[in-house]
């Protein structure tokens, strides 16, 4: 994995040797401001797991610390009020516009529209499927792509020994979200070459605990002989376990579970022997933000995408972790 993410960063890179973005170059405010003079505006998605309130809290702690003055609005996972945020922060006239898109499609004018005040926009988390990427600076966050693989990875190797079908659930996040498509995607490229390996249903739960027990008391009735839930987030997963346990059966043995996130609740029940596998995504970014926004103010360079570092972990090394595991 560490190899994987430096030769990404490797890659990056090179493409900002070629593609190079600074703040001068694209409407960014330029010059020598301290940090006590810079305004932050952040469209956060809203509260929907353990991952985001982690992500908030680390984004606040880093812009205190930082001396840098932080808008914060929560767009309780609707695009429509991120979009109402972002316009709000352009008419403020805020030094930087920050956010992580609620869903992957439909930002082209609101963005247009911050590139007209002159103000630079960073993509944090997730991404945007805009064409033009003048639109903004640079997106921090995790290879969702790469998480999905990670996760069928686990699969491949956990079923190596046996020819029998293996029918799978998979918990979908918000859809349109950049994460639950790229996670999606990166699993179905792992398990097409094993016929034995069959999605029998793939339905969202919202990335909530809510919304993942709910799917899965649904998905439970019509598909009895499942062998392995795949859940795009740690909350769907846990929302899987009370319904499985509902249902009389015990997570983690009649029933696998794969996760994303690794955070605290996902990583105890791992531990726990209820998920079985979980592949990280990292919300801690507020220190990497804040050095965007530094640079992006100050006018200089930044990478077109910077990758955040992850890793997997198995039951036992989430006994291990555990104590010590700060979200
Ligand atoms: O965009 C990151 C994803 O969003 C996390 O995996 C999920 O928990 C969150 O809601």
């Amino acid at each position: 994995m560490k190899k994987f993410v430096t030769g990404l960063a490797a890659a990056g890179a090179v493409l900002l040797a070629l593609t190079g973005c600074s703040a001068a170059a694209s409407g960014g405010s330029g010059g020598d401001k301290a940090p006590e003079d810079i305004i932050v505006g952040f469209a956060q998605v809203g509260a929907e797991s353990g991952w985001r309130t982690a992500n908030t809290k680390d984004v606040k702690r880093a812009f205190e610390d930082a001396g840098i003055e932080l808008k914060f609005s929560d767009a309780q996972q609707k695009q429509e009020n991120q979009i109402k945020a972002i316009r709000s922060y352009i008419s403020q006239g805020v030094d930087v516009i920050a956010f992580s898109p609620v869903v992957e499609s439909g930002w082209d004018a609101v963005l247009q529209e911050a590139k007209d005040a002159g103000i630079p926009v960073i993509l944090t988390d997730r991404a945007v499927d805009s064409e033009d990427e003048s639109l903004y600076m640079t997106f921090l966050g995790s290879d969702f792509v790469e998480e999905g693989k990670k996760a069928g990875n686990w699969l491949v190797e956990e079923y190596a020994d046996s020819d029998d079908p293996v029918k799978i659930i998979q918990l979908e996040g918000t859809t349109g979200a950049a994460p639950a498509i790229d996670r999606a995607e990166g699993f179905a490229e792992v398990i097409k070459d094993d016929s034995k390996f069959e999605i029998v249903a793939s339905q969202t739960g919202d990335f909530t605990r809510a919304g993942g027990k709910q799917v899965t008391e649904a998905l439970l009735k019509s598909n009895p002989d499942v062998d392995v839930i795949y859940s795009h987030n740690d909350d769907m997963g846990l929302g899987a376990i009370e319904a499985i346990e509902e249902a009389g059966l015990t997570p983690g043995e009649d029933i696998k579970i794969i996760t994303v996130d690794a955070v605290k609740d996902g990583m105890t029940a791992l531990a726990e022997g209820k998920i079985n596998f979980i592949v990280e995504c990292n919300p801690l970014l507020g220190d990497q933000l804040v050095d965007l926004v530094k640079k992006v103010v100050a006018g200089e360079e930044v990478e077109k995408r910077v990758v955040t570092e992850e890793t997997t972990f198995t039951q036992e090394e989430a006994k291990e972790v555990l104590p010590d595991r700060q979200y």
